[in-house]
C-alpha cells in the first residue's frame, strides 16, 4: 500500500503530521486570528459577532457584507434606525469619513470605532475628503 504525501513527509528531520490533524478553515473549534493580515478587509463586531468585510471601493458596509452572506442585522438602511451599527476592529482607513446620519445617530462613539454599516461606504480617492 502506497502511503500519501502528509505536511512535512519531503523535508527532512520534520515531523511527520497528517494534513487531516490541522485545523481546518471550516472546523469552529480552532483558534480565530486575531490580527488583520489582509488589508483590503474591515474586521468588525456587531453584537459579539465578528465579520470580515472585503473592501469594496464606493459600497456601503452593509452592502458589501451582504454581498459575502455576513449576516449583518439592519432596518431602515437610511441612517434613522441605528439597527446596523458596527464596530470596527481593524481596517477603519479603508472607510470614509462618517455622515451627517452617523455624527447624528452615533455622537461620540464614532471615536470608539462605532459605524453604521448602511451608511459607511469604503474610501474611494473621490469621496473621502480627511
Ligand atoms: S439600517 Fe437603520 S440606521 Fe442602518
Amino acid at each position: 500500500m502506497r502511503k500519501g504525501l502528509t505536511v512535512g513527509s519531503l523535508i527532512p528531520g520534520k515531523s511527520r503530521t497528517v494534513a487531516s490533524e490541522l485545523p481546518s478553515h471550516h472546523d469552529k473549534t480552532a483558534p480565530v486570528a486575531k490580527t488583520n493580515d489582509n488589508p483590503r478587509m474591515v474586521r468588525l463586531k456587531q453584537r459579539n459577532q465578528e465579520h470580515s468585510i472585503p473592501f469594496v471601493p464606493g459600497a456601503t458596509l452593509l452592502d458589501a457584507a451582504l454581498q459575502q452572506k455576513e449576516a449583518l442585522d439592519y432596518k431602515c438602511k437610511q441612517g434613522h434606525c441605528g439597527k446596523c451599527t458596527v464596530q470596527v476592529i481593524s481596517g477603519i482607513s479603508l472607510l470614509g469619513s462618517p455622515t451627517e446620519q452617523e455624527r447624528t445617530k452615533l455622537g461620540s462613539k464614532i471615536a470608539m470605532g462605532y459605524r453604521l454599516a448602511c451608511q459607511t461606504t469604503f474610501a474611494t480617492p473621490y469621496n473621502d475628503k480627511r
